[in-house]
Parts: C-alpha cells; sequence; structure tokens
C-alpha cells in the first residue's frame, strides 16, 4: 500500500524534499546513558534486511507497513519488512553477500521484539555504531536520526507497546563530502549495524553519566567523580571504591555534581594496569564500572605519566578484519594486542575512527596506551557548520564513552588535513572541545609538514600537546635524507609522535632493498626510518603505519589487489613480513632506555 495523499498515490514519485521530515531528531553525545554495570537485553542476532539504493523506504514510507503475509495485502507493496534477507546482526551489509561488497547506500533493517513494561521504568536503545546515518522506527513511528559511523548513539524507545514491537532502522552508508570523513578514504566503506544493539531499562531518573578520575594534583592522591543525572533532577549521589574504603557523597543540583576527595589509589601504568571497582549511585539508579588511575600530561618535550618520562613504542591499527570486515569481536582485539605486545609496543594509534568500546577495555586490562581518534580525514568540508556540528558529536561521543578508561591517553582530532584559515579554524575548535569535555588527556592530531620550510611546523600546534607527524621518506618521497633535513630543522618546543610512516610489502615477496613491495625494501625503509627517528631528542614516539594489510579501493595494482599492504602482517593476521622483527628489536632496545633505573621490566 503506498501511504501518501489520498488524492494521488503515485505523489511520492515527484517529491525530492522526501527526507526533510526525517532529519530530527538528531540522536548525539547528549542523549547517550552510562550503561557500564547495567543489565541490558541484546538485540543481537538475526535481523531481516532489504537493500534501498534509490531510498524507496523513505519515499514510500515502508516503515508505516504493518508486517502482514503477501496473502493478506490489500494493495501491491514494494517492501515486506519480513521478508528481507535474514542476516545476523552485528555485521557488515558490504560482506552479507558476495554481490553486495561494493554496496553504497540505504538498507533496511527489521526485526520485532517482545516487552513487558514496568511502572516507573523508561526504556531505551543502544547502538553500538551504525555506518554512516541511522534512523530508528519504532511500530512505524520514526523516533529519531545519528551521523556518524563509529561511535554509539541511544534514542528513548517512545510509544513501546507491551506485547509485540517491530523495529525497523534504515542505515545509509553512502559517501558524501560533508560527511566526517568525507567521500575520499583510504579504507574500505564498510556499511551497517557492525556493532552491538541493546535496549536499556532505567528508572524514571537515571544517571545518564559518570566520570571517575585522578584530580590533578602533585602527589597523585585526589580523586575527581562527576554525575549527570536526567531531567536536570536535584538530589544526592553516592560513590564508593570499596578497595579504597571510599564512600562519597555528590550533591546534584540541576542534573550536574561533582566531586574532589582525598584518596591514594595504586597508579595505572602499561607496567602495572591496576583497576579499580568504582560503584555510582542515584535515587532508584546505580551503575559501576572498572577504572585506572593515572595522570598523564606534557612538560616541555616530554611526555609524563605518572610523572615519569615515557617513549611510546606503537603501532598503527584499522579496524578491519579480512573476514568480518568492521565488525570486531573480544577473540580479534586481543589477537590484535597479542601481536602488538609481540611487536614490544605499549601504545597504539587507533585509527582513524573510534575503534570498539571493548579495545580500550582490554588496554585498560593489559597495559597498553590508546590515542583514539575522530576521522577528521584529508578534505574534510572545513567551511560547513554541519560537518563541524557532526565531527563535535562524534568527538562528545568517542570522549563519553571512553572517559573512564585509563589506557586512552589522546584524543586525536585529525588527520592530514592541509592547512587554511578554515582548516584551522575547525580544528583549533574541536580542540577547545575536546579539553572542555575532558580536560585530563592529551589533544593531538597527524600533521602534514611544512614544505616550505621543510620543517615540522603548524599552527594548529598551538591548540595540541603532542605534535603528530604523517611522514613516508623512503617510500612516497625516496630520498631518506630528507627525513635528516626536517627532523634537524625543526624546534616544535613540545613532544612529537611519527604518527606515521611505512612502506608496503607483499607478504612472501623477497628482493633487493630498492625492490618496491618487497619484504626486503619495507625492512630496509623500517631500518633507515629507525635510525633517523631514533636521534630525534624531542620525538617521543614512533607509531609505523600499520599492524596489518588492509581493505582499500584506492590501491588496484596486481601487488594490491584491493588491500593496502603496509601491513607488518598480510591481512590473514598471521604472516608476519620481515620488517615486523627489524621494529620489534627497536621498540626492545627502546624498552630498556625507557625502564632505564626504574626496574620494570617492559610488559
Ligand atoms: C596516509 C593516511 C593513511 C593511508 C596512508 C597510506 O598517511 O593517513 O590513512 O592509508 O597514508 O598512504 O598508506
Amino acid at each position: 500500500m503506498l501511504h501518501t495523499s489520498a488524492v494521488d498515490p503515485f505523489a511520492h514519485l515527484h517529491d525530492e524534499s522526501y527526507a526533510s521530515r526525517y532529519e530530527a531528531p538528531v540522536l548525539g553525545a547528549d542523549g547517550l546513558i552510562f550503561v557500564e554495570g547495567r543489565s541490558t537485553l541484546a538485540l543481537d542476532g538475526e535481523w531481516r534486511c532489504t537493500l534501498d539504493p534509490f531510498d524507496e523506504g523513505l519515499r514510500q514510507r515502508w516503515f508505516a507497513d504493518e508486517p502482514t503475509p503477501p496473502a493478506q495485502w490489500d494493495a501491491p507493496r514494494d517492501y515486506d519488512s519480513e521478508g528481507g534477507r535474514r542476516v545476523a546482526v552485528p555485521g557488515c551489509v558490504n560482506l552479507y553477500d558476495p554481490t553486495w561488497l561494493h554496496y553504497e547506500g540505504a538498507v533496511w533493517f527489521s526485526r520485532e521484539f517482545d516487552f513487558v513494561a514496568q511502572a516507573g521504568e523508561r526504556v531505551f536503545m543502544r547502538i553500538g555504531a551504525a555506518a554512516y546515518q541511522c534512523r530508528v522506527f519504532l511500530n512505524g513511528v520514526f523516533l529519531g536520526v545519528h551521523l556518524g559511523g563509529s561511535t554509539p548513539f541511544c534514542v528513548e524507545l517512545r510509544g513501546v507497546r507491551n506485547g509485540r514491537n517491530r523495529l525497523q532502522i534504515q542505515v545509509d552508508n553512502s559517501r558524501q563530502a560533508g560527511r566526517v570523513p568525507m567521500h575520499h578514504i583510504d579504507w574500505f566503506n564498510y556499511g551497517g549495524i557492525y556493532r552491538e544493539v541493546s535496549l536499556v531499562k532505567v528508572p524514571h531518573v537515571f544517571i545518564a553519566d559518570f566520570g571517575a578520575t585522578l584530580a590533578a594534583s602533585p602527589g597523585h592522591n585526589r580523586l575527581r567523580f562527576d554525575m549527570t543525572v536526567s531531567d536536570a533532577a536535584d538530589g544526592v549521589g553516592v560513590v564508593e571504591i570499596p578497595a579504597l574504603g571510599l564512600r562519597a557523597e555528590i550533591e546534584v543540583r540541576g542534573g550536574v555534581g561533582r566531586i574532589e576527595v582525598d584518596a591514594v589509589p595504586v597508579l595505572w601504568s602499561p607496567e602495572n594496569p591496576h583497576l579499580y571497582t568504582v560503584h555510582a549511585r542515584f535515587g532508584q539508579d546505580s551503575v559501576s564500572d572498572r577504572v585506572g588511575f593515572r595522570d598523564i600530561r606534557v612538560d616541555a618535550e616530554h611526555i609524563l605519566l605518572n610523572g615519569q618520562p615515557i617513549w611510546l613504542r606503537g603501532i598503527c591499527v584499522h579496524e578491519e578484519h579480512r573476514d568480518m570486515g568492521k565488525r570486531s569481536s573480544e577473540g580479534t582485539e586481543r589477537a590484535m594486542l597479542e601481536d602488538a605486545r609481540a611487536l614490544g609496543c605499549n601504545f597504539l594509534r587507533l585509527s582513524h575512527y573510534p575503534h570498539h568500546e571493548r579495545v580500550a577495555r582490554l588496554a585498560d586490562e593489559l597495559g597498553f596506551l590508546l590515542w583514539e581518534e575522530i576521522p577528521v580525514y584529508w578534505a574534510i568540508d572545513f567551511a560547513s557548520p554541519a560537518t563541524f556540528r557532526d565531527a563535535e558529536n562524534q568527538l562528545r561521543e568517542l570522549i563519553r564513552r571512553d572517559r573512564n578508561r585509563a589506557s586512552v591517553i589522546v584524543w586525536g582530532i585529525g588527520n592530514e588535513n592541509e592547512d587554511s584559515d578554515a582548516r584551522y579554524a575547525f580544528m583549533s575548535r574541536l580542540a577547545a572541545v575536546a579539553r572542555q569535555a575532558d580536560g585530563s588527556r592529551l589533544v593531538s592530531a597527524a600533521c602534514l609538514i611544512n614544505r616550505e620550510k621543510f620543517m615540522i611546523e603548524d599552527r594548529l600546534a598551538a591548540h595540541l600537546d603532542i605534535v603528530g607527524i604523517n611522514e613516508y621518506f623512503g617510500w612516497y618521497e625516496p630520498d631518506f635524507e630528507g627525513l635528516s633535513t626536517l627532523l634537524g630543522n625543526s624546534r616544535p618546543g613540545k613532544p612529537v609522535v611519527i604518527t606515521e610512516t611505512g612502506a608496503e610489502a607483499v607478504a612472501g615477496l623477497r628482493g633487493g632493498r630498492r625492490d618496491l613491495f618487497s619484504e626486503d625494501c619495507q625492512a630496509d625503509i623500517y631500518r633507515e626510518q629507525i635510525e633517523r627517528i631514533g636521534k630525534a631528542p624531542y620525538v617521543k614516539g614512533l607509531c609505523p603505519w600499520i599492524l596489518y594489510d588492509f581493505r582499500s579501493e584506492r590501491r588496484q595494482t596486481g601487488y594490491q589487489s584491493g588491500y593496502n599492504r603496509k601491513g607488518l602482517i598480510a591481512e590473514d593476521r598471521r604472516t608476519r613480513k620481515a620488517a615486523f622483527d627489524v621494529l620489534a628489536a627497536f621498540y626492545r632496545d627502546r624498552a630498556g632506555v625507557s625502564h632505564e633505573g626504574r626496574g620494570l621490566t617492559p610488559p
């Protein structure tokens, strides 16, 4: 049945403003609910899935149809919510069917669920991530729209019924110039609901956000807690850390409360990833989290963790798996961290977008430091206010999601963005957003070098704690001496981390040091890079590009076949290349240096 005006059943064919009815309410950071320590109802599993490249679902209001067997239809339909392909959620649309690999556009997911409402309770749905634009419909009613392909969002299921409910979610992964990232990227554009979907029941007034961190104090002997509760309520919250014998009350006014208390926690570090169970209550609501307390700051050209200088032995990773796409599991995440450990890493750059929240939890548990970032990547539409709102919201969702993760030490606000006044305004505002949302971490970006002066210099650095630099001397720029010149010319006055360098190699292809795409060429470039980087006094970390080969449609030579081959391990996540051992040897040496006088064996 075409749900259009009673007069003309074909009006939708001529209405190009059809999407405007579904641009609000916008779901974003302020709508997130603190979920740690809560029981949730998983909606993962079998959903129905229908591709919709022409946006018929919104044009014809597919969501309005009650699911009925075709034999009962009183008019022809173009969509059957119960007739779509059965697929597993979480999952990537592109891997549901070999013919869908390059699909970009709208997809409709639907399923039914039974619900029993309790008096005084509210119910929200939380989606861990859906790429890229996501609209939610419950029982034929549009509830809201979310932008951003890698951060969680919540929507209150107003109108949920006792008994059977119909949930429909439209997800659109089309690449667009005004999105974040925009339409030109060097990774695969997976679409779909690729992280967990769950229902969260909360009391009428509930804890929407809760933070626990080490307060800024020289002796590392004060903790800060803050609590945000729904509906701007007033009252008294309670925080407890049994292992510290700590109990404190938080005065909440207008929905917000903050307190600092004296305490002497065992400080978290990669060598000693000590976590505390923290409980928080307000009214009828209670949550809990596992939190490590540590201090991260910069001092001149040093990065200090708990007051001690550190050197970041890193590696970049994409969230991409040959067989699972952008979906990950605890197993793949643990295996990735084991590979990073084997490499000798104490640091990972989760590029170029927020990875699954489990990765930061595992890093808390296993002792890794993390750089997390939003996909302000390459030529973003820096002049667009809507693009800024999208980037800002993704940054605030990421910070709200991972603010209690000790492992996260850097918020990355961009990657390889050419300098312009619009870019400078856009990203300096983003840096301010990060500091306002969370003053306890460092802010950085992967910057480009100043080619005119051939220096590490970017006016954005004034707003950054660490200057990230991407450089590919030896690969895209064959002359290694350029790196020596660059490092010798530069006086950044703050810590620099080489946030990308590397070269492509086909696993198993051997040759001479200048045989491009051979393992020997990649290994030689790592040796030459390490030789120079290791001597620069203000370089306090190295994060080569990248741990695993990954899909990218920009890479179409016979060596690449749709893969970017800069991995130190092939896309099978088993076959190591010669450069792996070159970097591992360097990190073993560095680990000895950075633990001088501390008597700690590196993790
Ligand atoms: C850039 C970019 C990466 C890209 C890499 C490469 O530095 O940040 O996303 O994959 O170069 O060229 O392989």
